[in-house]
């Protein structure tokens, strides 16, 4: 028994797996053929797409917001938890990594779930704020620059309905953000992000130490 959170070991890591993944065959090859890529490393891991695809049904989403979706495993994770109705704005600046992501989409059926906007997310966020959309959000993924991050969290928690929630990944930083010798932009970034949450009365907060930390953010 602990009072702390536990570090996994390789041992422990497979056995957690090995009782609690359920990724589908499709997820899988999605992985698959993305552990080939040189920024493979950039993809969330599959107990997070799992966790994600949970809180999507715990909250009866029907419409969400992801920023940075690269080959396209959590955008999948997320539509396939959706209901049929399911929308997902999803944006990322390259045609490159998101046509990997389409041909996934349109091999799982559900490319009609999912509006691809190729472009800065910020010119996205703020078009559906003038667009009205502000407040009819679910659930937000944030996992893009990590220096926008801030900027992407306040657009998304006006796009966010009172009661939804926003993930913030990679919030730990492979353990970097703990070490006061690393100081390179993103880093920092991220410090400051993590700090300006904790205080922030707008929402209520957990950060989840799951693979490279997932803050949870329920707009109040
Ligand atoms: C960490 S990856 C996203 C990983 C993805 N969520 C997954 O599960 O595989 C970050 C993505 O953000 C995109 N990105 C970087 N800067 C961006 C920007 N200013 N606007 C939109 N997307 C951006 C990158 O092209 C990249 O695909």
């Amino acid at each position: 028994m602990t009072k702390k959170t536990l570090g996994l070991d390789d041992l422990l890591h497979s056995y957690f797996l090995s009782v609690s993944g359920r990724e589908s065959d499709i997820l899988r090859a999605l992985r698959e053929e993305t552990a080939a890529h040189p920024l493979s490393r950039m993809q969330i891991a599959p107990e997070q797409g799992q966790f994600m695809a949970l809180l999507v049904q715990l909250l009866g989403a029907t419409k969400t917001l992801e920023i940075g979706v690269f080959t396209g495993y959590s955008s999948l994770a997320v539509a396939l938890a959706l209901p049929a109705q399911g929308k997902i704005v999803a944006c990322d600046i390259s045609e490159d990594y998101t046509t990997v992501a389409r041909s996934y989409w349109q091999a799982a059926g559900v490319s009609d779930k999912i509006d691809l906007r190729i472009a800065p997310a910020l010119e996205t966020l703020d078009r559906l704020l003038e667009s009205g959309e502000a407040g009819t959000f679910d659930f937000a993924f944030i996992d893009a620059d990590k220096q926008n991050y801030d900027n992407y969290y306040e657009r998304a928690l006006q796009l966010v309905r009172v009661g939804g929630l926003i993930a913030v990944d990679n919030v730990l930083w492979g353990g970097q953000v703990a070490d006061p010798t690393v100081q390179d932009a993103s880093t920092e970034a991220i410090r400051a992000f993590n700090a300006k949450l904790l205080q922030d009365e707008r929402i209520s907060l957990s950060v989840v130490p799951i693979a490279d930390g997932l803050t949870l953010a329920l707009k109040r």
